[in-house]
């Protein structure tokens, strides 16, 4: 039994923290509230805040979500000080070698890996939702040529309700898993098409005899006039990081659908706001920024600058790929993504000099004091960028890639929103810091 005491001047007011529940009492006021604490299979226990204002008068304050868990979710567990991730359980590290991409979006969706009937059918289905439309590969035409990828894949992707407006029934089962398999089979053709349009190539169709990542990777770089010869390196490569990006609980894209998806908007409305937030560089968009960066950077004896800058908050300027609102502790993805960097650059027979600014500057700010201090390692977002670019996909379309990969958590966080009792629409409260009440003054009185 602890009891915490708010700071002077409210010493009435107080926080009574047992086991089980914490109260809160506001002597002054002569009012209290006993809020239960939950607890999940792992990770730090939440005191439940719902019944707060109702019984107190207050609510609580809480920029940027730092403390506060929005839902409960069995999908996937972060112990930020640790460095561990896991999906429904399984830690990352052994999915990312023994997994592949498709295998870890049904397990994410459904909760269990499949088996061999269930994989196959999922497979299947997912293969046969891959084409998309005429009229939509018309609606990418309608782009400006120089549009950026992400732009059009968040349209694309919105537009998608427009098609399937006959299977929006979101109380129905069917309609949602339809949605889900639509959803991750559409997004690789619709991204290379984006891509296909932006260097005015001829935009390709799926082919059904190839796996999820090859098939992605023909629509990406196949010509007309001859045949794909692809390294298998280069699937498996990506195959990985679209497993290493799949989910990664309640991230700021991933809220995002969960709050639209919280309205009962449509699953194509939802996912493309979780493209939307996802493009910022401080969530996504961080993969494209890094490499800017580091060629930026240019050369390894500018490091030091660059770290210099990074430190100064005048500059406007963070180390990309730096840094985590969970991660306290190396990002296990970053480990993988790093040491995977090196085997695809060797097997590809690739050399790019970005890799050893990138070696620099992690070496660099991991025995610097500011970064030490903070707690700022580097996140998945740090190598990512110079494997893409050793497998000759454009930095633009980066965060496009990291979009395929998350599709799978989008839905699954959407699909188990939908059967959770606890769902209502998100709708935060605020402090209030504009003007008191005053009464409207017309124009000539001013
Ligand atoms: N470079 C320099 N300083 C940094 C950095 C960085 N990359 N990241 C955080 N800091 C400093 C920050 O200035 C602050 O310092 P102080 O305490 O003196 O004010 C302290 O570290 C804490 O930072 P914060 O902004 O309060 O932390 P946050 O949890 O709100 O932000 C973050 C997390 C990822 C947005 C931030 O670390 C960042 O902007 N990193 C660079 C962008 C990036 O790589 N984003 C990808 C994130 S991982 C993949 C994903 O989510 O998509």
């Amino acid at each position: 039994m602890g009891l915490f005491t708010a700071q002077a001047p409210p010493a009435s007011r107080s926080m009574d923290v047992s086991d089980k529940s914490v109260q809160v009492i506001d002597s002054a006021a002569n009012r209290s509230a006993t809020l239960p604490v939950v607890t999940g299979t792992l990770g730090d226990p939440a005191i439940d805040i719902g019944k707060l204002h109702k019984e107190t008068g207050f609510f609580t304050f809480d920029p940027g979500f730092v403390a506060t868990a929005a839902t409960r979710s069995a999908i996937t567990f972060i112990d930020g000080d640790a460095g561990i991730l896991l999906y429904r359980g399984y830690p990352i590290e052994q999915l990312a070698l023994q997994s592949n991409f498709l295998e870890v979006a049904y397990l994410l969706i459904n909760g269990h890996l499949p088996n061999k009937a269930e994989f196959s059918k999922f497979e299947n289905e997912i293969t046969h939702q891959s084409m998309m439309q005429e009229a939509l590969k018309n609606f990418l035409l309608g782009f400006h040529y120089d549009a950026h990828p992400m732009a059009m894949l968040c349209a694309s992707i919105a537009s998608l309700s427009a098609f399937y407006h006959d299977t929006l029934e979101i109380s129905d089962p069917e309609h949602r898993r339809l949605a889900a398999i639509r959803l991750i089979a559409k997004m690789p053709t619709i991204a290379a098409a984006a891509y296909r349009y932006s260097i005015d190539w001829p935009i390709r169709y799926p082919h059904n005899n190839l796996e999820y990542v090859t098939r992605f990777l023909h629509m990406m770089f196949e010509v007309p006039s001859e045949p794909l010869h692809l390294n298998p390196v280069v699937a498996k490569a990506l195959d990985l990081l679209f497993i290493l990006h799949a989910d990664h609980e309640q991230n700021a894209s991933t809220s995002t659908v969960r709050l639209v998806g919280s309205t009962g908007a449509n699953p194509y409305a939802c996912v493309a706001a979780g493209i939307a937030a996802l493009w910022g560089p401080a969530h996504g968009g961080a993969n494209e920024a890094v490499l800017k960066m580091l060629a930026k950077i240019g050369d390894a004896k500018n490091v030091g600058a660059a770290i210099a800058k990074a430190k100064d908050k005048n500059s406007g300027f963070r180390l990309m790929g730096f840094g985590h609102r969970v991660y306290k502790n190396f990002d296990p993805r970053a480990k993988i993504i790093r040491e995977m960097c090196h085997k695809v650059l060797t097997d590809l027979n690739v050399s790019d000099p970005l890799l050893d600014v990138a070696m620099e500057l992690e070496q660099a700010a991991l025995k610097d004091e500011y970064f030490i201090e903070r707690k700022l390692y580097p996140n998945v977002d740090f190598y990512s960028g110079i494997i893409y670019k050793a497998l000759r996909i454009p930095t633009e379309m980066f965060t496009v890639m990291f979009a395929i990969g998350r599709t799978a958590g989008w839905v699954a966080h959407w699909l188990e929103q939908h059967v959770d009792a606890e769902t209502k629409i998100g709708r935060p409260r605020q402090i209030y810091t504009g003007a008191a009440q005053r009464d409207y003054v017309s124009i000539d009185q001013r």
